[in-house]
């Protein structure tokens, strides 16, 4: 299937062979990777059955075809990611149609990156590049350095804004072995610095700018949907920070409707942290320009963002899916997270700032009482634990769930249980 997908710029549509190291057109807009699907899949109908006979593949695998086509597969570096969860809380949620919550914390790395790091890692090996590197709030150096790790020789290299990422997250990329900088600045600050050393040096971008990575990342409303047996819900609900995710979700589900896959389509949410809104402060004006701005500590440091990469991407596809955008406050975020994990479905305070938007706008009444809505939870809580840990030992939070000590006498305990 060579010479199927092409780069397109996104505001000149000047295009690009798909065999170059290319991130931006030479208008200096994104590029994206544009497949030709009436040739990848020239019968829908049969390509959507014969997913069902592919359930025992990797997703990426069994997607591939409208994921990336031109990928060959003895390049496919995979962890087994995907088959994630999706959780039917709707007992829990009597008000709304129905809402599901698809964990994409459960992956090998526990947050969704890793859906496109077998897209972009696995193109840097059939490209030969032996190394690779990306700017993070933890959860992309993770995945990155992960599945550089599984690569035959391929040395990975993150650039960490320091002191701004959980330990368990910089935990990873050291225990898989990259070459791990922290700077002393925030995640907007390293991603210009990545994007100086890669136009510079030969070494191979991994954020989600690059374009290939995005192709991977539609397989998680791609695999929602198959999940679903096809019934298209009303809304998908997204966490955003330098939103590239919103823009995949978009992407993947435009192609399954131009396809005759899905016969409706879903709107859009994407959910910022108060403090680090762009994209909210744009959709209040009617989509006007992008005013980066400095983003503001949060619970949600995976989300910590005030200057989107994939900002003109993520506003095509909410226009075209009839999408809005809210906001939460820390402490909606925080007292939503506490709910959801109580349930036994332990999430990062970035997927807690979805589920807070989501009960908000159900509460304004934009999301209506009979509507299905699928949370898209994008890592593990487990994460973040010094924020659950936080959380909890504060009385004076909501949902507080304080551990106690005591003595080490049977009378102590019995005490506290009320025996
Ligand atoms: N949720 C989590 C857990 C994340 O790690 C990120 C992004 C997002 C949501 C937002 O996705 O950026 O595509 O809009 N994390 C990046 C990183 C920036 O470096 O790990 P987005």
């Amino acid at each position: 299937m060579s010479n199927i997908s092409i780069f397109k710029c996104v505001s000149c549509e000047n295009e690009y062979n798909i065999q170059e190291i290319r991130y931006r057109c030479k208008c200096g807009d994104l590029l994206e990777v544009i497949h030709e699907l009436d040739r990848a899949i020239p019968d829908p109908e049969s390509w959507k059955k014969s997913l069902d006979e592919q359930l025992g593949e990797v997703p990426f695998r069994r997607y591939q075809n409208i994921l990336f086509p031109s990928l060959p597969n003895e390049s496919i570096i995979s962890l087994k990611e995907g088959d994630t969860p999706l959780y039917d809380v709707s007992p829990n949620f009597p008000q709304f149609g129905s809402l599901h919550l698809k964990h994409e914390g459960m992956n090998p790395t526990l947050s969704f990156k890793d859906r496109g790091m077998v897209s972009g890692v696995s193109w840097a090996n059939h490209l030969g590049c032996e190394n690779v590197i990306c700017a993070s709030t933890g959860d992309t150096s993770a995945a990155m350095a992960a599945y550089a790790g599984a690569a035959p020789k391929m040395k990975g290299i993150v650039l960490l804004p320091k002191g701004k990422i959980s330990p368990e997250q910089l935990a990873q990329p050291i225990s898989f072995g990259a070459l791990t900088v922290g700077i002393e600045t925030d995640f907007d600050g390293c991603m210009k610095l990545v994007q100086q050393l890669t136009e510079k040096h030969n070494i191979y971008l991994l954020n989600s700018m690059n374009s290939v990575r995005i192709e991977g990342q539609k397989a998680i409303g791609i695999e929602t949907l198959h999940q679903l047996n096809w019934q298209v819900p009303d809304w998908f609900v997204i966490p955003v920070g330098n939103a590239g995710n919103i823009s995949a979700l978009g992407k993947g589900l435009r192609e399954l409707y131009e396809l005759g896959i899905i016969d409706k389509l879903p709107r859009l949410a994407g959910i910022q942290i108060e403090g680090a809104s762009p994209l909210f402060k744009s959709f209040q004006n009617g989509y006007s320009e992008l005013v980066p701005q400095k983003a503001q500590p949060t619970k949600a440091s995976a989300i910590q963002i005030g200057d989107p990469v994939s900002y003109k991407k993520a506003i095509r596809e909410l226009k075209y899916f009839e999408g809005v955008v809210e906001i939460v406050s820390e402490t909606e975020l925080m007292d939503w997270k506490a709910q959801i994990d109580q349930l036994g479905i332990s999430i990062c305070p970035n997927s807690a700032v979805a589920v807070a938007g989501t009960m908000k706008l159900r509460d304004a009444d934009v999301i209506k009482q009979n509507e299905d809505v699928i949370v898209i939870l994008t890592a593990h809580g487990s994460k973040f634990s010094n924020t659950a840990v936080d959380y909890h030992q504060n009385g004076k939070n909501k949902f507080a769930n304080k551990t106690k000590t005591v003595k080490p006498e049977l009378t102590e305990i019995e005490r506290i249980l009320d025996l």
